[in-house]
């Protein structure tokens, strides 16, 4: 009897080059065909943002605007992101956005010909996971913030529930802390302006959290590194010569906290 063989790699892991950086990975990115969703999206979204910024946030994969584009969080989503970020008084330019899965899952409905986003299943996250891990190995984030429930349920597992745990500092190996709330998009589809001012102001208060976080547990001197997230009040640490001469590689497996 023939053997069955299954289309796809099922898993980018085998796409990660040898001795990565995060612009060896951002390259390696572009070609993956780990997953069926390389077929519907134009691009792979890549995450982007400074390579050692001490927050990232993690949406759950990139919208219409973003396969155009081939950014993470252009949209009208991002464009709320930037709004809550502002007010919470975290500066955009200093974090690091990406998403749990870097290709558009996207249908055509009868009635639109508009592309309708559809959320990946858990065997097309499971494949993009790598991109991902690799993203926060080798950024190594003080603090990842998911963004939505694919997001939060990838990184904190498939029981967690934003409604319930959201704004709060979440232990994890993979960062300091984890902070889940809601998704931009959420807030975009509230059913009345009112509920869309309420789900705006609690986005918000989250995203306040995070930044009291990050500037209650700042870095201690002698800790390597220098914070790269700063908030509207603080300014922004020159960068020293050795950071800018430091190379970014770092064995997969690294994942020791930058000032550890
Ligand atoms: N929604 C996401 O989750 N990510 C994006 O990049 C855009 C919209």
């Amino acid at each position: 009897m023939a053997t069955r063989v299954k289309p796809y790699a099922e898993s980018a892991a085998s796409y990660i080059p040898e001795r990565p950086t995060l612009e060896k990975v951002r390259t390696a990115s572009k070609g993956c065909k780990a997953c069926w969703l390389w077929t519907l999206g134009t691009q792979t979204v890549f995450g982007e943002g400074p390579p050692r910024a001490d927050v990232m946030f993690v949406g759950e994969q990139p919208g219409d605007s973003e396969d155009k584009a081939g950014r993470p969080f252009v949209g009208p989503a991002g464009k709320l992101l930037d709004r809550a970020l502002d007010e919470a008084g975290i500066d955009r330019e200093t974090v690091y956005v990406t998403n749990a899965v870097k290709h558009f899952k996207w249908e055509r409905t009868e009635r639109s010909t508009r592309r309708i986003h559809k959320k990946p299943n858990d065997a097309e996250i499971r494949a993009c996971r790598p991109w991902l891990d690799s993203e926060i190995a080798l950024v190594r984030p003080r603090v990842i913030v998911t963004l939505g429930a694919t997001a939060s349920q990838a990184l904190l597992g498939k029981q967690f529930r934003v409604t319930k745990d959201r704004g709060k500092p979440i232990a994890s190996p993979l960062a300091e802390a984890i902070f889940a709330t809601v998704h931009p998009s959420s807030v975009l589809r509230a059913p009345d302006p009112a509920a869309r001012a309420r789900a705006e102001k609690e986005l918000i208060a989250d995203l306040t959290k995070v930044a009291r976080h990050l500037q209650a547990q700042a870095r201690q001197p002698g800790q390597r590194g220098p914070r790269t997230t700063t908030t509207r009040t603080e300014r922004r640490a020159p960068k020293t010569p050795r950071e800018r001469a430091g190379s970014r590689e770092l064995p997969m497996a690294a994942r020791g906290r930058r000032g550890g």
